[in-house]
């Protein structure tokens, strides 16, 4: 694959997120063993989580037009891709996405400011194919449009998914996979307590990654809390993030 070129899989022109291990709860028989999580979504749906802020649905074809503007901004795709997407690629990326919430049964979701209603982004959980070196395995990943950065709504989506998957896929170690350039990717997995489990490189594209890796007993161990939220003085200094709702 070229720089450049989407490719049919995810977060990093692959999947996105992280990469995690399971290993307790039932197989699922399907090749390459991808866990435990299979049953379990199959019988209650992929979840809307909540956080004070945000509403974590599943993306629907309906959501074309509100993440085509954020997917058209260079730098929501500048790792790996180092460009916009257009809106003929947002629509493929969320048809594929809703073929995974059926199969296989996890896909990433929509990041929506509770206050205004409006499509922040994206963020969730997903498997890392374009990675098979580190397979099986559950990612937690993120992608917000300029103007809903520096609100903490990564840091809180990634949490809420953190809490998901290991309250409720029981999944063992979830990975987040970044390149060393993304500060700001790292520095959201830094502060959800992610360590670096090995350094690599992009298969198809051939860029530097650092996969990250949180087990769970170590997620517990930190106090499994929830991170910090935009303060009062981060809204009053200017950054634009809306309040709490009442
Ligand atoms: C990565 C991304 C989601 C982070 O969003 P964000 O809104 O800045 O994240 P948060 O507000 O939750 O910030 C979390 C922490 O990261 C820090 N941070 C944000 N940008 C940073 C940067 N460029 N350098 C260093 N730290 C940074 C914040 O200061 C905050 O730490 P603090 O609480 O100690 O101040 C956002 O930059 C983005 O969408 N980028 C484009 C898509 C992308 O590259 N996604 C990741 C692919 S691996």
């Amino acid at each position: 694959m070229r720089l450049g070129d989407v490719s049919d899989d995810g977060l990093h022109g692959a999947s996105p997120p992280c990469h995690s291990r399971p290993t307790r709860g039932e197989k699922s028989a399907e090749p390459g063993g991808r866990g435990s999580w299979r049953p379990y979504h199959r019988a209650v749906g992929w979840p809307t989580l909540e956080t004070d802020r945000l509403t974590l649905r599943p993306l629907t074809a309906d959501d074309v037009d509100s993440l085509s503007e954020l997917h058209a901004q260079e730098s929501f795709w500048r790792f790996p891709f180092q460009r916009g997407w257009s809106r003929d690629e947002t629509r493929a990326f969320l048809k594929r996405t809703v073929e995974r919430y059926s199969d296989p049964g996890i896909a990433v979701s929509a990041v929506v400011v509770r206050a205004t209603g409006q499509l922040a982004g994206w963020a969730g959980l997903s498997v890392p194919t374009f990675l098979p070196e580190i397979l099986p395995a559950i990612e937690v990943g993120w992608r917000l449009g300029e103007q809903y950065r520096g609100c903490g709504y990564a840091s809180q989506s990634g949490e809420a998914w953190l809490r998901y998957g290991f309250e409720q896929l029981d999944v063992d170690t979830i990975v987040s996979i970044y390149e060393p350039d993304n500060a700001a990717s790292g520095a959201v997995m830094k502060q959800l307590g992610f360590v670096l489990d090995r350094e690599t490189t992009h298969p198809a594209l051939g860029v530097r990654l650092h996969v990250m890796s949180l087990a769970r007993a170590a997620w517990i161990r930190a106090g499994a809390k929830t991170p910090h939220d935009a303060t009062p003085a981060d809204i009053q200094n200017g950054k634009g993030c809306p309040p709490s709702p009442a």
